[in-house]
Protein backbone atom coordinates (compact mmCIF):
# COMPACT_ATOMS: atom_id res chain seq x y z
CA UNK A 1 0.00 0.00 0.00
CA UNK A 2 2.84 2.24 0.73
CA UNK A 3 3.89 2.15 -2.90
CA UNK A 4 0.56 3.84 -4.02
CA UNK A 5 1.17 7.82 -3.92
CA UNK A 6 -1.47 10.41 -4.46
CA UNK A 7 -2.37 12.22 -8.02
CA UNK A 8 -2.03 16.19 -7.99
CA UNK A 9 -5.35 17.41 -8.49
CA UNK A 10 -6.22 19.48 -11.62
CA UNK A 11 -7.00 23.50 -11.17
CA UNK A 12 -10.92 23.61 -11.56
CA UNK A 13 -12.32 26.63 -13.06
CA UNK A 14 -15.76 27.90 -12.27
CA UNK A 15 -17.80 30.74 -14.50
CA UNK A 16 -21.28 32.10 -13.35
CA UNK A 17 -23.06 34.13 -15.88
CA UNK A 18 -25.94 35.08 -13.73
CA UNK A 19 -28.85 37.28 -16.37
CA UNK A 20 -31.85 39.07 -14.85
CA UNK A 21 -34.66 40.64 -16.47
CA UNK A 22 -34.17 43.51 -13.25
CA UNK A 23 -30.77 44.61 -14.27
CA UNK A 24 -31.03 43.99 -17.71
CA UNK A 25 -27.50 42.95 -17.54
CA UNK A 26 -25.27 40.32 -17.20
CA UNK A 27 -22.70 39.61 -14.96
CA UNK A 28 -19.42 36.99 -15.85
CA UNK A 29 -17.77 36.14 -12.29
CA UNK A 30 -14.92 33.62 -12.74
CA UNK A 31 -12.48 32.01 -10.34
CA UNK A 32 -9.98 29.56 -9.77
CA UNK A 33 -9.63 27.55 -7.37
CA UNK A 34 -6.20 27.05 -5.73
CA UNK A 35 -4.36 23.95 -4.91
CA UNK A 36 -1.37 22.00 -6.11
CA UNK A 37 -0.22 22.86 -9.36
CA UNK A 38 -1.12 19.70 -11.73
CA UNK A 39 1.99 18.06 -13.20
CA UNK A 40 0.04 17.99 -16.03
CA UNK A 41 -3.05 19.57 -17.65
CA UNK A 42 -4.34 15.96 -19.02
CA UNK A 43 -5.21 14.39 -15.84
CA UNK A 44 -9.30 13.63 -15.37
CA UNK A 45 -11.03 13.12 -12.98
CA UNK A 46 -13.19 9.69 -12.84
CA UNK A 47 -15.99 11.99 -13.51
CA UNK A 48 -14.35 13.75 -16.22
CA UNK A 49 -13.58 10.58 -17.79
CA UNK A 50 -17.70 9.40 -17.16
CA UNK A 51 -18.92 12.54 -18.41
CA UNK A 52 -16.78 12.30 -21.81
CA UNK A 53 -18.87 8.63 -22.02
CA UNK A 54 -21.44 10.55 -22.06
CA UNK A 55 -23.09 10.17 -18.33
CA UNK A 56 -23.82 12.12 -16.18
CA UNK A 57 -21.62 11.73 -13.00
CA UNK A 58 -19.32 9.51 -11.05
CA UNK A 59 -20.37 10.06 -7.92
CA UNK A 60 -19.41 9.25 -3.98
CA UNK A 61 -21.16 8.62 -0.88
CA UNK A 62 -19.86 10.74 2.06
CA UNK A 63 -20.84 11.98 5.57
CA UNK A 64 -20.99 15.10 7.67
CA UNK A 65 -18.12 14.00 10.24
CA UNK A 66 -15.88 13.43 7.14
CA UNK A 67 -16.48 17.21 5.95
CA UNK A 68 -13.90 18.17 8.77
CA UNK A 69 -11.03 16.13 7.21
CA UNK A 70 -9.06 18.66 4.86
CA UNK A 71 -7.37 15.94 2.96
CA UNK A 72 -10.45 14.05 2.30
CA UNK A 73 -12.18 16.76 1.48
CA UNK A 74 -9.93 17.80 -1.23
CA UNK A 75 -10.28 14.52 -3.49
CA UNK A 76 -13.87 14.56 -2.55
CA UNK A 77 -14.95 17.89 -4.10
CA UNK A 78 -12.35 17.77 -6.70
CA UNK A 79 -12.78 13.62 -8.09
CA UNK A 80 -16.59 13.39 -8.30
CA UNK A 81 -19.36 15.46 -10.05
CA UNK A 82 -22.20 13.85 -7.44
CA UNK A 83 -21.99 13.13 -4.28
CA UNK A 84 -24.91 10.96 -1.81
CA UNK A 85 -25.13 11.79 1.96
CA UNK A 86 -24.33 8.08 3.61
CA UNK A 87 -26.73 8.84 6.57
CA UNK A 88 -27.64 12.70 6.59
CA UNK A 89 -31.25 12.94 4.79
CA UNK A 90 -32.26 9.64 6.45
CA UNK A 91 -34.99 9.22 8.47
CA UNK A 92 -33.98 8.72 12.06
CA UNK A 93 -31.51 12.25 10.92
CA UNK A 94 -34.20 14.33 9.11
CA UNK A 95 -37.31 13.49 11.55
CA UNK A 96 -36.62 12.27 14.67
CA UNK A 97 -39.68 13.07 16.63
CA UNK A 98 -42.96 13.11 14.81
CA UNK A 99 -43.82 16.53 12.86
CA UNK A 100 -39.53 18.15 13.79
CA UNK A 101 -37.78 18.24 11.11
CA UNK A 102 -33.63 18.84 10.81
CA UNK A 103 -32.53 19.68 8.22
CA UNK A 104 -29.00 20.62 9.57
CA UNK A 105 -26.84 17.46 8.25
CA UNK A 106 -27.87 17.11 5.15
CA UNK A 107 -27.72 21.26 4.71
CA UNK A 108 -24.45 20.78 4.96
CA UNK A 109 -23.89 17.79 2.72
CA UNK A 110 -25.93 20.61 0.05
CA UNK A 111 -23.46 23.19 0.53
CA UNK A 112 -20.31 21.37 0.26
CA UNK A 113 -21.83 19.86 -3.29
CA UNK A 114 -22.79 23.58 -4.20
CA UNK A 115 -19.21 25.08 -3.38
CA UNK A 116 -17.85 22.21 -5.82
CA UNK A 117 -20.17 22.55 -8.40
CA UNK A 118 -21.44 18.81 -7.46
CA UNK A 119 -25.00 17.10 -8.36
CA UNK A 120 -26.44 15.88 -4.92
CA UNK A 121 -28.39 12.53 -4.73
CA UNK A 122 -30.72 12.71 -2.24
CA UNK A 123 -31.05 9.24 0.16
CA UNK A 124 -33.16 8.15 1.15
CA UNK A 125 -36.91 9.12 1.77
CA UNK A 126 -39.04 6.05 2.66
CA UNK A 127 -36.82 2.29 4.08
CA UNK A 128 -37.47 0.02 6.88
CA UNK A 129 -34.15 1.11 8.25
CA UNK A 130 -32.52 3.84 10.32
CA UNK A 131 -36.13 4.96 11.24
CA UNK A 132 -36.99 6.36 14.78
CA UNK A 133 -38.95 4.49 16.86
CA UNK A 134 -41.95 6.58 16.97
CA UNK A 135 -42.83 5.22 13.16
CA UNK A 136 -42.85 1.87 14.38
CA UNK A 137 -45.03 3.16 16.97
CA UNK A 138 -47.62 4.33 15.22
CA UNK A 139 -51.07 3.50 14.63
CA UNK A 140 -51.56 1.47 11.12
CA UNK A 141 -54.44 3.74 10.32
CA UNK A 142 -51.59 6.70 11.34
CA UNK A 143 -48.44 5.93 8.89
CA UNK A 144 -49.84 7.08 5.65
CA UNK A 145 -49.92 10.27 6.59
CA UNK A 146 -46.68 9.95 8.18
CA UNK A 147 -45.22 9.47 5.30
CA UNK A 148 -46.34 11.72 3.03
CA UNK A 149 -45.64 14.59 5.62
CA UNK A 150 -41.91 13.33 5.75
CA UNK A 151 -41.79 13.14 1.92
CA UNK A 152 -43.51 16.30 1.55
CA UNK A 153 -41.29 18.27 4.00
CA UNK A 154 -37.92 16.67 3.17
CA UNK A 155 -38.58 17.33 -0.38
CA UNK A 156 -39.90 20.40 -0.41
CA UNK A 157 -36.79 21.66 1.58
CA UNK A 158 -34.50 20.42 -0.94
CA UNK A 159 -36.66 20.98 -4.03
CA UNK A 160 -33.91 22.25 -6.54
CA UNK A 161 -31.39 21.65 -4.65
CA UNK A 162 -30.95 17.58 -5.47
CA UNK A 163 -30.86 15.97 -8.54
CA UNK A 164 -32.51 12.86 -7.61
CA UNK A 165 -34.17 10.95 -4.51
CA UNK A 166 -33.60 7.30 -3.61
CA UNK A 167 -37.64 7.66 -2.65
CA UNK A 168 -37.97 3.70 -1.67
CA UNK A 169 -35.10 2.00 -0.43
CA UNK A 170 -34.94 -1.44 -0.49
CA UNK A 171 -38.47 -2.96 -0.55
CA UNK A 172 -37.10 -6.39 -1.29
CA UNK A 173 -36.31 -9.23 0.55
CA UNK A 174 -33.68 -11.47 -1.25
CA UNK A 175 -35.98 -14.00 -2.13
CA UNK A 176 -37.98 -11.60 -4.21
CA UNK A 177 -40.66 -11.13 -1.31
CA UNK A 178 -41.80 -7.75 -0.62
CA UNK A 179 -40.17 -6.88 2.88
CA UNK A 180 -42.24 -5.75 6.17
CA UNK A 181 -41.60 -2.38 6.87
CA UNK A 182 -44.15 -0.02 9.11
CA UNK A 183 -45.52 1.73 5.59
CA UNK A 184 -45.93 -2.20 4.04
CA UNK A 185 -47.45 -3.84 7.13
CA UNK A 186 -49.93 -0.33 7.14
CA UNK A 187 -50.67 -0.32 3.36
CA UNK A 188 -49.38 -3.25 1.59
CA UNK A 189 -47.59 -2.33 -1.81
CA UNK A 190 -49.22 0.54 -2.09
CA UNK A 191 -47.23 2.39 -0.16
CA UNK A 192 -44.23 2.35 -3.03
CA UNK A 193 -46.85 4.10 -5.40
CA UNK A 194 -47.90 6.55 -2.94
CA UNK A 195 -44.40 7.33 -2.14
CA UNK A 196 -43.18 8.36 -5.59
CA UNK A 197 -46.72 10.36 -6.34
CA UNK A 198 -46.09 12.46 -2.87
CA UNK A 199 -42.32 13.08 -4.17
CA UNK A 200 -43.01 14.23 -7.09
CA UNK A 201 -46.13 16.16 -6.07
CA UNK A 202 -43.21 18.21 -3.36
CA UNK A 203 -40.53 18.32 -6.39
CA UNK A 204 -41.28 18.33 -10.36
CA UNK A 205 -37.98 18.06 -10.78
CA UNK A 206 -36.04 15.66 -8.82
CA UNK A 207 -35.44 12.24 -10.91
CA UNK A 208 -37.13 9.54 -8.43
CA UNK A 209 -35.74 6.37 -7.88
CA UNK A 210 -36.80 3.18 -6.43
CA UNK A 211 -33.08 1.66 -4.81
CA UNK A 212 -32.00 -1.80 -3.72
CA UNK A 213 -29.45 -4.06 -3.34
CA UNK A 214 -28.71 -7.89 -4.63
CA UNK A 215 -30.43 -6.99 -7.82
CA UNK A 216 -27.17 -6.00 -9.86
CA UNK A 217 -27.57 -8.88 -11.71
CA UNK A 218 -30.16 -11.60 -12.62
CA UNK A 219 -32.27 -13.83 -10.46
CA UNK A 220 -35.45 -13.79 -7.94
CA UNK A 221 -34.85 -10.46 -6.65
CA UNK A 222 -34.10 -8.53 -9.55
CA UNK A 223 -37.25 -10.01 -11.12
CA UNK A 224 -39.19 -9.08 -8.51
CA UNK A 225 -37.95 -5.60 -8.71
CA UNK A 226 -38.33 -5.97 -12.82
CA UNK A 227 -42.45 -6.34 -11.85
CA UNK A 228 -42.63 -3.90 -9.45
CA UNK A 229 -41.53 -0.56 -11.66
CA UNK A 230 -42.87 -2.30 -14.80
CA UNK A 231 -45.98 -2.53 -12.77
CA UNK A 232 -45.12 1.28 -11.86
CA UNK A 233 -44.68 2.65 -15.22
CA UNK A 234 -47.91 1.14 -16.67
CA UNK A 235 -50.07 2.52 -13.85
CA UNK A 236 -48.44 6.58 -15.22
CA UNK A 237 -46.73 5.94 -10.90
CA UNK A 238 -43.92 9.06 -11.54
CA UNK A 239 -40.74 6.75 -11.85
CA UNK A 240 -38.24 7.95 -13.39
CA UNK A 241 -34.89 5.71 -12.42
CA UNK A 242 -33.57 2.53 -10.76
CA UNK A 243 -30.48 2.75 -8.63
CA UNK A 244 -28.66 -0.72 -8.33
CA UNK A 245 -26.76 -0.15 -5.15
CA UNK A 246 -23.73 -2.71 -6.43
CA UNK A 247 -22.54 -3.50 -2.88
CA UNK A 248 -20.09 -6.67 -3.99
CA UNK A 249 -18.00 -8.89 -2.32
CA UNK A 250 -15.24 -10.43 -3.88
CA UNK A 251 -16.24 -14.05 -2.52
CA UNK A 252 -19.87 -13.76 -3.44
CA UNK A 253 -18.92 -13.93 -7.25
CA UNK A 254 -19.91 -11.57 -9.67
CA UNK A 255 -23.90 -11.12 -10.53
CA UNK A 256 -24.87 -12.86 -13.35
CA UNK A 257 -25.67 -10.71 -16.81
CA UNK A 258 -25.27 -7.57 -15.13
CA UNK A 259 -25.55 -5.41 -17.97
CA UNK A 260 -28.59 -7.20 -19.65
CA UNK A 261 -30.05 -7.11 -16.42
CA UNK A 262 -29.82 -3.34 -16.59
CA UNK A 263 -30.76 -3.29 -19.86
CA UNK A 264 -34.13 -4.47 -19.32
CA UNK A 265 -34.92 -2.21 -17.00
CA UNK A 266 -33.76 0.73 -19.33
CA UNK A 267 -36.32 -0.43 -21.45
CA UNK A 268 -38.95 0.11 -19.31
CA UNK A 269 -38.15 3.45 -20.23
CA UNK A 270 -36.07 4.33 -17.29
CA UNK A 271 -32.56 6.07 -15.93
CA UNK A 272 -30.87 3.16 -14.43
CA UNK A 273 -27.47 4.03 -11.71
CA UNK A 274 -25.16 2.31 -9.70
CA UNK A 275 -25.86 3.76 -6.92
CA UNK A 276 -24.11 2.39 -3.42
CA UNK A 277 -20.62 0.71 -5.66
CA UNK A 278 -18.02 -1.31 -3.10
CA UNK A 279 -16.00 -4.74 -3.53
CA UNK A 280 -15.32 -6.17 -0.20
CA UNK A 281 -13.54 -8.78 0.49
CA UNK A 282 -12.25 -11.56 3.64
CA UNK A 283 -9.22 -9.76 5.25
CA UNK A 284 -5.58 -10.23 4.86
CA UNK A 285 -6.06 -8.87 1.27
CA UNK A 286 -3.72 -10.64 -1.10
CA UNK A 287 -3.04 -10.37 -5.14
CA UNK A 288 -5.59 -12.80 -6.19
CA UNK A 289 -8.80 -10.67 -4.04
CA UNK A 290 -7.38 -6.96 -5.33
CA UNK A 291 -6.84 -9.00 -8.59
CA UNK A 292 -10.30 -10.26 -8.36
CA UNK A 293 -11.72 -6.79 -7.29
CA UNK A 294 -10.41 -4.67 -10.31
CA UNK A 295 -12.31 -6.90 -12.52
CA UNK A 296 -15.40 -6.61 -10.43
CA UNK A 297 -15.11 -3.28 -10.55
CA UNK A 298 -13.98 -3.11 -14.12
CA UNK A 299 -17.06 -5.10 -15.02
CA UNK A 300 -19.66 -2.77 -13.57
CA UNK A 301 -18.29 0.23 -15.28
CA UNK A 302 -18.09 -1.75 -18.35
CA UNK A 303 -21.80 -2.83 -17.53
CA UNK A 304 -22.63 0.62 -16.72
CA UNK A 305 -21.34 1.78 -19.80
CA UNK A 306 -22.96 -0.99 -22.22
CA UNK A 307 -25.99 0.38 -21.27
CA UNK A 308 -26.86 4.47 -22.64
CA UNK A 309 -29.50 5.17 -19.96
CA UNK A 310 -26.77 4.47 -17.23
CA UNK A 311 -26.28 7.89 -16.54
CA UNK A 312 -23.84 7.39 -13.45
CA UNK A 313 -21.92 5.11 -10.62
CA UNK A 314 -21.35 6.41 -7.07
CA UNK A 315 -19.15 4.28 -4.79
CA UNK A 316 -19.91 4.22 -1.52
CA UNK A 317 -17.67 6.74 0.01
CA UNK A 318 -14.50 6.68 -1.72
CA UNK A 319 -12.33 5.83 0.77
CA UNK A 320 -11.53 3.28 3.12
CA UNK A 321 -10.90 5.27 5.70
CA UNK A 322 -14.80 5.64 6.17
CA UNK A 323 -16.20 2.45 4.60
CA UNK A 324 -19.18 1.17 6.33
CA UNK A 325 -17.77 -2.04 5.56
CA UNK A 326 -15.83 -3.45 8.60
CA UNK A 327 -18.10 -1.87 11.06
CA UNK A 328 -20.88 -4.36 9.70
CA UNK A 329 -19.09 -7.36 8.47
CA UNK A 330 -16.68 -8.69 10.68
CA UNK A 331 -13.11 -8.97 8.95
CA UNK A 332 -13.81 -7.41 5.90
CA UNK A 333 -13.10 -4.44 4.51
CA UNK A 334 -10.64 -3.10 1.63
CA UNK A 335 -13.87 -2.40 -0.54
CA UNK A 336 -12.94 1.51 -2.20
CA UNK A 337 -10.81 2.67 -4.50
CA UNK A 338 -8.86 4.65 -2.12
CA UNK A 339 -6.91 2.97 0.95
CA UNK A 340 -7.04 4.47 4.55
CA UNK A 341 -4.34 6.86 3.59
CA UNK A 342 -6.36 8.21 0.50
CA UNK A 343 -4.16 6.75 -1.80
CA UNK A 344 -5.25 5.30 -4.55
CA UNK A 345 -5.51 1.66 -4.81
CA UNK A 346 -5.34 -0.78 -7.67
CA UNK A 347 -8.96 -0.63 -7.96
CA UNK A 348 -8.98 3.29 -8.73
CA UNK A 349 -6.54 1.98 -12.08
CA UNK A 350 -9.14 -0.32 -12.68
CA UNK A 351 -12.26 1.89 -12.82
CA UNK A 352 -10.27 4.59 -14.89
CA UNK A 353 -8.73 2.18 -17.47
CA UNK A 354 -12.49 0.79 -18.29
CA UNK A 355 -13.47 4.12 -18.46
CA UNK A 356 -11.10 4.85 -21.58
CA UNK A 357 -7.81 6.52 -18.76
CA UNK A 358 -4.59 4.77 -20.36
CA UNK A 359 -3.87 2.04 -18.21
CA UNK A 360 -0.53 1.27 -17.37
CA UNK A 361 0.30 -2.14 -14.59
CA UNK A 362 -1.63 -1.37 -11.75
CA UNK A 363 1.16 -1.02 -9.17
CA UNK A 364 2.59 1.69 -11.08
CA UNK A 365 -1.26 3.28 -12.52
CA UNK A 366 -2.25 3.29 -8.94
CA UNK A 367 0.92 5.34 -8.21
CA UNK A 368 0.72 7.70 -10.94
CA UNK A 369 -0.74 10.22 -12.51
CA UNK A 370 -1.66 8.68 -15.77
CA UNK A 371 -2.96 10.33 -19.12
CA UNK A 372 -5.94 10.15 -20.56
CA UNK A 373 -6.21 8.68 -23.69
CA UNK A 374 -6.95 10.74 -25.92
CA UNK A 375 -9.23 9.23 -28.15
CA UNK A 376 -10.58 7.62 -25.41
CA UNK A 377 -11.13 11.44 -23.63
CA UNK A 378 -12.10 13.02 -26.78
CA UNK A 379 -14.80 11.10 -28.46
CA UNK A 380 -18.16 11.91 -28.38
CA UNK A 381 -20.10 8.99 -27.15
CA UNK A 382 -24.09 7.52 -27.24
CA UNK A 383 -26.28 10.23 -24.98
CA UNK A 384 -28.12 8.38 -22.29
CA UNK A 385 -31.70 8.86 -23.32
CA UNK A 386 -33.67 11.77 -21.16
CA UNK A 387 -37.07 11.93 -19.98
CA UNK A 388 -39.97 12.12 -22.37
CA UNK A 389 -40.62 15.37 -23.03
CA UNK A 390 -44.15 16.85 -22.75
CA UNK A 391 -46.21 18.30 -25.89
CA UNK A 392 -44.13 21.84 -25.39
CA UNK A 393 -47.01 24.05 -24.95
CA UNK A 394 -44.49 26.61 -24.89
CA UNK A 395 -46.81 30.28 -24.21
CA UNK A 396 -45.37 33.62 -23.96
CA UNK A 397 -44.59 34.85 -20.19
CA UNK A 398 -46.59 38.09 -19.93
CA UNK A 399 -45.54 38.70 -16.49
CA UNK A 400 -42.10 39.11 -18.61
CA UNK A 401 -39.06 38.63 -16.62
CA UNK A 402 -36.71 35.52 -16.09
CA UNK A 403 -33.26 35.15 -14.34
CA UNK A 404 -30.70 32.26 -15.59
CA UNK A 405 -27.69 31.47 -13.35
CA UNK A 406 -25.35 29.31 -15.79
CA UNK A 407 -23.11 27.69 -13.61
CA UNK A 408 -20.20 25.69 -15.34
CA UNK A 409 -17.32 23.85 -13.94
CA UNK A 410 -14.72 23.50 -17.00
CA UNK A 411 -11.84 21.27 -16.78
CA UNK A 412 -8.80 21.30 -18.95
CA UNK A 413 -7.39 17.70 -20.36
CA UNK A 414 -4.93 18.62 -22.70
CA UNK A 415 -3.89 22.17 -24.35
CA UNK A 416 -7.36 23.88 -25.53
CA UNK A 417 -9.35 21.06 -24.72
CA UNK A 418 -11.73 20.18 -22.13
CA UNK A 419 -14.99 19.29 -21.41
CA UNK A 420 -17.36 21.18 -18.65
CA UNK A 421 -20.46 20.31 -16.67
CA UNK A 422 -23.28 23.31 -16.96
CA UNK A 423 -25.92 23.76 -14.11
CA UNK A 424 -28.66 25.99 -15.47
CA UNK A 425 -31.53 27.16 -12.64
CA UNK A 426 -33.88 29.09 -14.49
CA UNK A 427 -36.06 31.73 -12.23
CA UNK A 428 -39.48 32.99 -13.09
CA UNK A 429 -39.03 36.80 -11.93
CA UNK A 430 -42.49 38.05 -13.19
CA UNK A 431 -45.57 38.13 -11.87
CA UNK A 432 -47.86 34.65 -13.66
CA UNK A 433 -47.19 31.48 -13.76
CA UNK A 434 -45.03 29.98 -16.78
CA UNK A 435 -46.69 26.95 -18.56
CA UNK A 436 -44.49 24.86 -20.75
CA UNK A 437 -40.78 26.70 -21.82
CA UNK A 438 -38.33 26.91 -24.40
CA UNK A 439 -34.88 28.43 -23.21
CA UNK A 440 -32.46 29.27 -25.61
CA UNK A 441 -28.88 30.74 -25.83
CA UNK A 442 -25.86 29.63 -28.25
CA UNK A 443 -23.29 27.82 -27.23
CA UNK A 444 -19.95 29.29 -27.82
CA UNK A 445 -17.89 28.58 -31.13
CA UNK A 446 -15.72 24.50 -30.18
CA UNK A 447 -18.24 24.03 -27.74
CA UNK A 448 -20.56 21.04 -27.88
CA UNK A 449 -23.35 18.92 -26.11
CA UNK A 450 -22.12 15.40 -25.25
CA UNK A 451 -24.59 14.68 -23.54
CA UNK A 452 -29.13 15.06 -23.76
CA UNK A 453 -28.55 16.27 -19.94
CA UNK A 454 -30.61 16.35 -17.48
CA UNK A 455 -33.99 17.93 -16.83
CA UNK A 456 -35.33 19.34 -20.27
CA UNK A 457 -35.41 18.16 -23.73
CA UNK A 458 -31.78 19.80 -25.90
CA UNK A 459 -32.33 20.37 -29.22
CA UNK A 460 -29.15 21.31 -30.70
CA UNK A 461 -28.50 23.38 -34.18
CA UNK A 462 -25.07 24.47 -35.15
CA UNK A 463 -24.31 26.67 -31.70
CA UNK A 464 -27.86 27.02 -31.05
CA UNK A 465 -29.39 25.10 -28.19
CA UNK A 466 -32.84 25.10 -27.37
CA UNK A 467 -33.99 22.96 -23.99
CA UNK A 468 -37.89 22.38 -22.95
CA UNK A 469 -40.06 21.55 -20.39
CA UNK A 470 -40.27 18.03 -19.45
CA UNK A 471 -43.57 16.60 -18.42
CA UNK A 472 -42.96 17.39 -15.05
CA UNK A 473 -41.39 20.75 -15.21
CA UNK A 474 -43.49 22.31 -17.55
CA UNK A 475 -45.16 25.12 -14.90
CA UNK A 476 -42.79 27.41 -13.13
CA UNK A 477 -44.97 29.73 -10.39
CA UNK A 478 -44.54 33.12 -10.08
CA UNK A 479 -40.80 33.28 -7.90
CA UNK A 480 -39.96 29.77 -8.51
CA UNK A 481 -36.82 28.06 -9.67
CA UNK A 482 -36.31 25.03 -11.62
CA UNK A 483 -32.49 23.30 -12.04
CA UNK A 484 -31.63 21.79 -15.14
CA UNK A 485 -28.38 21.05 -17.02
CA UNK A 486 -25.85 18.80 -19.29
CA UNK A 487 -22.05 18.48 -20.19
CA UNK A 488 -20.13 19.23 -22.76
CA UNK A 489 -17.09 19.81 -25.10
CA UNK A 490 -14.99 22.58 -25.22
CA UNK A 491 -12.36 23.49 -27.09
CA UNK A 492 -9.44 26.62 -27.86
CA UNK A 493 -10.49 28.44 -24.07
CA UNK A 494 -13.50 28.03 -22.39
CA UNK A 495 -16.12 30.38 -22.12
CA UNK A 496 -20.12 30.77 -21.13
CA UNK A 497 -23.09 31.77 -23.07
CA UNK A 498 -23.96 35.09 -22.36
CA UNK A 499 -27.33 35.60 -23.19
CA UNK A 500 -30.47 33.62 -22.90
CA UNK A 501 -34.38 33.83 -24.03
CA UNK A 502 -36.97 32.18 -22.42
CA UNK A 503 -39.70 31.48 -24.52
CA UNK A 504 -38.54 34.12 -26.65
CA UNK A 505 -38.54 36.88 -23.79
CA UNK A 506 -34.86 38.23 -23.37
CA UNK A 507 -33.71 37.15 -19.80
CA UNK A 508 -30.73 39.74 -19.42
O1 LIG B 1 -24.29 8.52 14.71
C1 LIG B 1 -24.15 7.43 15.62
C2 LIG B 1 -23.18 7.76 16.72
O2 LIG B 1 -23.71 8.82 17.49
C3 LIG B 1 -22.96 6.52 17.57
O3 LIG B 1 -21.98 6.82 18.52
C4 LIG B 1 -22.50 5.36 16.73
C5 LIG B 1 -22.37 4.08 17.53
O4 LIG B 1 -22.45 2.95 16.74
O5 LIG B 1 -23.46 5.13 15.70
C6 LIG B 1 -23.63 6.24 14.84
O6 LIG B 1 -24.59 5.90 13.88
C7 LIG B 1 -24.14 5.02 12.85
C8 LIG B 1 -24.43 5.67 11.52
O7 LIG B 1 -24.10 4.79 10.48
C9 LIG B 1 -23.65 6.96 11.32
O8 LIG B 1 -22.30 6.70 11.31
C10 LIG B 1 -24.89 3.73 12.97
O9 LIG B 1 -24.51 3.03 14.15
C11 LIG B 1 -24.60 2.85 11.78
O10 LIG B 1 -25.45 1.71 11.81
C12 LIG B 1 -24.85 3.61 10.52
O11 LIG B 1 -24.52 2.77 9.43
C13 LIG B 1 -25.00 3.19 8.18
C14 LIG B 1 -25.90 2.11 7.59
O12 LIG B 1 -26.31 2.50 6.30
C15 LIG B 1 -27.11 1.88 8.46
O13 LIG B 1 -27.96 0.98 7.85
C16 LIG B 1 -23.81 3.41 7.27
O14 LIG B 1 -23.04 4.50 7.76
C17 LIG B 1 -24.30 3.70 5.86
O15 LIG B 1 -23.20 3.75 4.99
C18 LIG B 1 -25.24 2.58 5.42
O16 LIG B 1 -25.69 2.84 4.13
C19 LIG B 1 -26.58 1.88 3.56
C20 LIG B 1 -27.49 2.63 2.63
O17 LIG B 1 -28.13 3.67 3.29
C21 LIG B 1 -28.51 1.70 2.00
N1 LIG B 1 -27.88 0.57 1.36
C22 LIG B 1 -26.91 -0.16 2.19
C23 LIG B 1 -25.87 0.79 2.77
C24 LIG B 1 -24.84 0.03 3.56
O18 LIG B 1 -25.40 -0.56 4.68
Amino acid sequence: MSAYSRTPRPALWRAVIIGSAAAAAALLVATMSTGPTPARAADPTLHQLMVNKGRVYFGSATDNGELSDTPYTTILGSEFGSITPGNSMKWDTIEPTQNTFNFTKGDAIVTFAQAHNQIVRGHTLVWHNQLPGWVSSLPAASVQAAMENHITQEATHYKGKVYSWDVVNEPFNDDGTYRTSPFYNAMGTAYIADAFRTARAADPTAKLYINDYNIDGTGAKADAMYSLVSSLKSQGVPIDGVGFQGHLAVQYGFPTNMQANLQRFAALGLDVAITELDVRMVLPADSSKVATQNQYYTNVVNACIGVTRCVGITIWDYTDKYSWVPGTFSGQGSALPWDENLLKKPAYSAIAAALGLTSPSPSASASSSASPSPSASRSASPSPSVSPSASPSTSPNPGGGCKVVYAASPWTESAGVGGFTANITITNTGSTPISGWSLKFSLPSGQTLTQSGWSATYAVSGQAVTATNVSYNSAIAAGASIGIGFNGRWTGSYTSPTSFTLNNVACS
